[in-house]
């Protein structure tokens, strides 16, 4: 698609782009929401800066790219539910904070049947020296650059992702479990996608125990290579607007004891992820 309405800089030859020549404050026209979500489908996570968005705007963007998504991890989580807006998120981390959310790669609640098919993150705060930053990654080119040999093998398994496994501190939650293809297919872009996280997946359920562990170790190690990823550092009113399902992204803690505030909405996914 020709970009008539927005401009869009890539990030990096596999993921990210930056947005400019539009005003989030207004509603979108139909041809801006089909280039935001051309951008969005084409480069995996698109930035925008200086969007002085609230609560309202930022569920009315969420709103034109599907239903808002309740987050499903409970009371375990670093993030906590704004008052009076149920689908948002704050993520706001300070000198007395002992951990934070998204300091392991992983994609947005991969343990939901439906996992969320998009976040949208602003940050309000910024740590004064920097620091900060998000990651992303390309899980379409971390497939691609996997062995024909590697991708056969991979293709029939399922793993389980546990809720648990990320959120739970002692508490007495119950949280959700999915089982998801290894290797699923995006369903708009049709392109696989390499579908395990460090955050949530625990085992591959075809496997028996210590072999799981080693292809899992093996590909979290495989999605972490500098060479699928960006990093994206942020301003105050940054938004960063991510693909779920084709991306992972990486939360760095390394302003302690400084602030970093802002807030996520997520809008689902209309199928479950499959091949
Ligand atoms: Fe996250």
């Amino acid at each position: 698609m020709n970009f008539e309405e927005i401009s869009v800089t890539p990030s990096s030859p596999h993921v990210g782009a930056e947005i400019d020549n539009i005003d989030l404050t207004r509603p979108l026209s139909d041809r801006q929401l089909k280039e935001l979500r051309a951008a969005f489908l084409k480069y995996g996570v698109i930035f925008f800066r200086e969007q002085d968005i609230g609560f309202e705007h930022q569920m009315a963007l969420a709103e034109r790219f599907g239903h808002v998504h309740i987050h499903v991890g409970g009371e375990g989580t670093a993030s906590k539910p704004a008052p009076g807006y149920p689908a948002i998120r704050l993520q706001h981390f300070d000198k007395d904070s002992k951990r934070i959310s998204g300091e392991v790669w992983h994609s947005d609640q991969s343990c939901a049947e439906i996992p969320p098919a998009g976040s949208i993150l602003q940050q309000k705060i910024i740590p004064p020296d920097g620091g900060g930053d998000t990651l992303f990654a390309s899980c379409y080119a971390a497939y691609d650059a996997l062995s024909p040999q590697m991708q056969a093998f991979l293709e029939p398994l399922s793993a389980e992702h546990d809720g648990a496994k990320l959120f739970d501190r002692g508490t007495k939650t119950v949280y959700p479990k999915a089982v998801h293809p290894v290797i699923t297919r995006h369903p708009e872009t049709g392109r696989k996608v390499l579908f395990v996280n460090a955050g949530f997946t625990t085992r591959i359920v075809d496997l028996p125990k210590d072999e799981s562990e080693a292809i899992l170790n093996y590909l979290y190690a495989h999605i972490a290579k500098p060479h699928w990823q960006m990093r994206f550092r942020w301003r105050p009113n940054s938004i960063a607007f991510w693909d779920n399902r084709c991306t992972q992204h990486f939360a760095i803690w390394d302003y302690w004891p400084n602030v970093r505030s802002g807030y996520r909405v997520q809008f689902e996914g209309a199928v479950r992820p499959d091949r």
